[in-house]
């Protein structure tokens, strides 16, 4: 099949994110200006460079009484935010922490997750996932979108410390095996990592 995407796909359910797929799921922590936590997690999320490390996450439409997300609201006022890896150990309290709620409530009490200190920026990390990227914030794109008050947002970020569970590093690498993280498909689907294989550029030259 084919589809314009100003047209209709003429599908049950729009395919767009299964296309894309599997994504990776950021699950950010983030802090207003007087001090209460958020966490919520984006599939619109991926690395952008590593030298110096940075990343992107998407925030599109808006929270509850339609005002802009919690995280985006937080990270344009403080310049700040930690992205979690959410975990298959961990998936029924990311999937609490996508629930709207107000401002002034903080996800993670919802949600029972224990939050800890960072070490260079505001906002909480959490303590159970094994991996915490700290952000600073470097830019905040405006993406097109459909309607005016349906906003699709770009936040692009610098990460300037990494944390990283002892228990998950062998023979001085990260174990993905043992990080066991969830990635998002398309429509209610998630998965888990399937079987890891290598490719090793010296192959190429033989
Ligand atoms: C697995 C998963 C991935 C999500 N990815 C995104 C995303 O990429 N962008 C987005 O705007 N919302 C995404 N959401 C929805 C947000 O988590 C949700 O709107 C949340 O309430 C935002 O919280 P906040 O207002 O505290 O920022 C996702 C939800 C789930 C469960």
């Amino acid at each position: 099949m084919f589809y314009k995407t100003n047209e209709s796909h003429g599908l049950a359910h729009n395919p767009y994110k299964a296309c894309l797929a599997p994504r990776p799921i950021g699950w950010v922590s983030t802090m207003s200006p007087d001090g209460i936590g958020n966490v919520a997690p984006f599939s619109f999320f991926n690395g952008t460079a590593q030298n110096p490390p940075q990343l992107m996450i998407s925030i599109n439409g808006k929270g509850p009484n339609g005002n802009t997300k919690d995280t985006l609201q937080n990270i344009e006022n403080t310049k700040e935010f930690v992205v979690n890896i959410a975990t298959y150990a961990l998936k029924d309290a990311m999937f609490r922490t996508a629930a709207p709620e107000q401002p002034n409530t903080d996800e993670a009490e919802i949600a029972g997750l224990n939050m800890v200190p960072s070490k260079l920026i505001k906002p909480m990390r959490i303590q159970n996932s094994p991996i915490h990227l700290e952000c600073q914030l470097t830019q905040i794109i405006d993406l097109l979108s459909d309607t005016d008050n349906e906003k699709n947002t770009m936040v692009l970020g610098h990460v300037i410390g990494i944390h990283i569970d002892d228990n998950v590093i062998v023979d001085g690498k990260v174990d993905l095996k043992k990080v066991n993280p969830i990635s998002r498909l398309g429509y209610k689907d998630y998965a888990m990592l399937g079987d890891i294989f290598q490719l090793d550029a010296a192959w190429r030259k033989s």
